[in-house]
């Protein structure tokens, strides 16, 4: 079996890849930072607002991320990783795909279950199509929340393990989502 060392991920996947990590990670620190403000702090309305805008751009992008995925499929792991090694990051691979869907999906709920629209960077509004309930608000409160910091976790799990497969066992993991600077070097 050949080595896919030298394989890389197509472009389009590297550059949703990126945007998308960008987007979650910002998105679970504004969660975080937000949800502490009162409403006397000036940031209160407005980072709720960027807060929603982002995360509605989120699903769009994992609808392409996942489609992409479907048309250029990942190249074949790296012969030197292990058994249970492959069956962890595609399992961590699927379950930050089902993130990046259901994570907005429970964010939209919490916001429209009042019946009011999500006004995407006051450009266009998303209406409400769900229908309005003080249960359904609630439910989707925990999972964001849940769902959210599960995803945290996961992503410093994933991220770590890129980082030890590329710089302790050079085997080029981050390489091939990543362009050209180092791929050359491992
Ligand atoms: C700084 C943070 C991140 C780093 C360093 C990173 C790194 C990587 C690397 C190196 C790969 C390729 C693994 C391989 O070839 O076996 C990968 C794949 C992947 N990552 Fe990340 N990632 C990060 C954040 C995220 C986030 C936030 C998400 C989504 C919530 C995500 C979702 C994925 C998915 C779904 C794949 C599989 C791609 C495919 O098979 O097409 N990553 N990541
Ligand atoms: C990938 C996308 C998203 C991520 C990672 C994310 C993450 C988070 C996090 C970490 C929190 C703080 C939870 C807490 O500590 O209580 C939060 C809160 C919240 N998010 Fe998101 N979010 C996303 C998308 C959205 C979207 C699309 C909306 C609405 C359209 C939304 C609406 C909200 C609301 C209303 C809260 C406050 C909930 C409360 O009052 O407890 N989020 N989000």
């Amino acid at each position: 079996m050949p080595t896919s060392a030298g394989q890389t991920y197509s472009a389009t996947t590297k550059v949703l890849h990126w945007l998308i990590a960008l987007l979650m990670i910002g998105l679970i620190w504004l969660g975080w930072y937000m949800v502490d403000l009162t409403y006397f702090d000036k940031w209160y309305n407005s980072s709720l607002a960027i807060h929603k805008s982002l995360g509605m751009l989120v699903l769009p992008l994992a609808g392409a991320k996942i489609l992409w995925a479907f048309l250029s499929p990942a190249p074949a792991f790296v012969d030197t990783i292990k058994p249970w090694e492959r069956v962890a990051a595609t399992s961590t691979h699927h379950v930050l795909y089902f993130m990046m869907v259901v994570i907005p999906v429970t964010g939209y709920a919490i916001s429209t279950s009042a019946g009011s629209a999500v006004s995407v960077f006051d450009l266009f509004d998303i209406p409400a199509v769900l229908p309005e309930s003080e249960g359904l608000r609630d439910l989707a409160v925990e999972l964001h929340y849940y769902l959210s910091y599960g995803a945290a976790m996961l992503v410093a799990i994933h991220t770590l393990a890129a980082l030890k497969h590329q710089f302790i066992e050079k085997d080029g993991t981050l390489s091939r989502m990543w362009w050209s600077w180092s791929r050359s070097k491992v």
